[in-house]
């Protein structure tokens, strides 16, 4: 079911859990990483104060939990303004978004997550309202109808989501600043981790950190997940302390690889590898295996394994890599071998003739 699955992308119930809430950085000082996306912002940021003007619009986009919700909410604090909350499929017809627009008041923030899911006809009122801060409004029907312009305030819209691809030329262009958050290092993570653990109340060793981190898939959302199902495992079974043993222990408990594969992905490779002789397989396909969405495959499953180089993409499909068969200790077929070899030379050729 959803909660056992560790890297599950649902984090809707997640934006209200309190606790949760609790261990967000409020501030760019407690927002770790991120260093380019981070200085950038800082001096738009403060140029923008310096002026008395709103932000220009911003986009942020990467893979889930990475920290777009959490650095929405830092840019509005920082520039000292409301922010208001919605998302993409949220906002239904455009007189919903006409509403929340009008209801804005100047250098406010309004904060569109899953933006790539705003359908067309409201997104259509988003381009005037962010270009000219004005909107068309529709009044009465049929021949009689006309229509009305409405000023807005100078607000900045924020914009969160996974597929940057997936958003409309028009929508696009018009931010001004366009921020893509990475995968966050091992060192990172740790200190996101011991800031948490120092949150929670919870006494952790570098080791116990480190453990945790580099289970954590370079994404902050896990680190913070893993570290509090370990801290029950250490409240209840060790002295209170996360240790290295006990995030070992604990980690093993809730069947997380060394390399931060849970029970989802390994269900996937391996049906990948020993159901469909490693591939290619279709991504719906996949997607149904594990019971998931074709979408949440995308997002949240497959770009981890392709880093990790144990997937490709191809034009026919997923293919589980040599990489993998290794990794999951099944035998390789043999014109996988070869082909993989081959591609391997074919690529190293090309590199030796530059
Ligand atoms: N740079 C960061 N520093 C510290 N904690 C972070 C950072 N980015 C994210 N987090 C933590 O990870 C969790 C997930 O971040 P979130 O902003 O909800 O991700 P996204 O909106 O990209 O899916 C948050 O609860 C937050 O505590
Ligand atoms: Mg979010």
């Amino acid at each position: 079911m959803e909660e056992d699955r560790l890297i599950s992308s649902s984090m809707k119930l997640e934006d209200f859990d309190s606790e949760i809430n609790h261990i967000r950085p409020m501030n760019l000082s407690e927002y770790i990483g991120q260093e380019q996306v981070k200085n950038n912002l800082e001096i738009f940021i403060q140029a923008a104060l310096n002026r008395g003007e709103s932000l220009d619009h911003v986009l942020l986009y990467g893979p889930p939990g990475l920290g777009k919700t959490t650095l929405a909410n830092i840019i509005a604090n920082e520039m000292n303004v409301h922010i208001r909350v919605t998302s993409g499929p949220a906002i239904e017809r455009p007189g919903d978004l006409a509403a929340i627009l009008t209801s804005l008041e100047p250098k406010d923030m309004l904060f569109i997550d899953e933006i790539h899911r705003l359908n067309r006809t409201v997104e259509e009122v988003l381009y005037p309202a962010m270009e000219d801060f004005c909107i068309d409004i529709v009044i009465g029907k049929g021949p009689s109808a006309r229509t009305l312009r409405l000023d807005l305030p100078k607000f900045t819209l924020i914009g969160a989501t996974t597929r940057a691809g997936m958003l409309s030329a028009p929508l696009r262009d018009r931010f001004g600043v366009m921020s893509r958050l990475e995968y966050y290092q091992e060192d990172e993570l740790i200190i996101i981790i011991n800031r948490s653990a120092g949150i929670l109340n919870v006494a952790i060793t570098p080791e116990g950190a480190r453990e945790i981190a580099r289970r954590s898939r370079g994404t902050p959302r896990i680190a913070n997940r893993l570290l509090r199902r370990i801290r029950d495992f250490a409240e209840i079974k060790a002295d209170r302390i996360i240790t290295q043993e006990v995030a070992w222990n604990g980690l093993a408990q809730l069947q997380v690889d060394p390399l931060g594969l849970d029970k989802t992905d390994r269900k996937m490779m391996l049906s990948i590898i020993k159901k469909f002789g490693g591939g290619p397989v279709g991504l719906e396909t996949i997607a149904a295996t594990i019971s998931e969405s074709a979408d949440t495959v995308e997002d949240v499953y497959e770009p981890y394994l392709m880093q990790l180089g144990f997937l490709n993409r191809t034009p026919r499909g997923r293919m589980a890599t040599v990489e993998a068969y290794r990794y999951f200790d099944c035998p390789i077929p043999k014109h996988l071998d070869q082909l993989q070899q081959q591609t391997f030379f074919s690529d190293d050729d090309e590199g030796e003739e530059m």
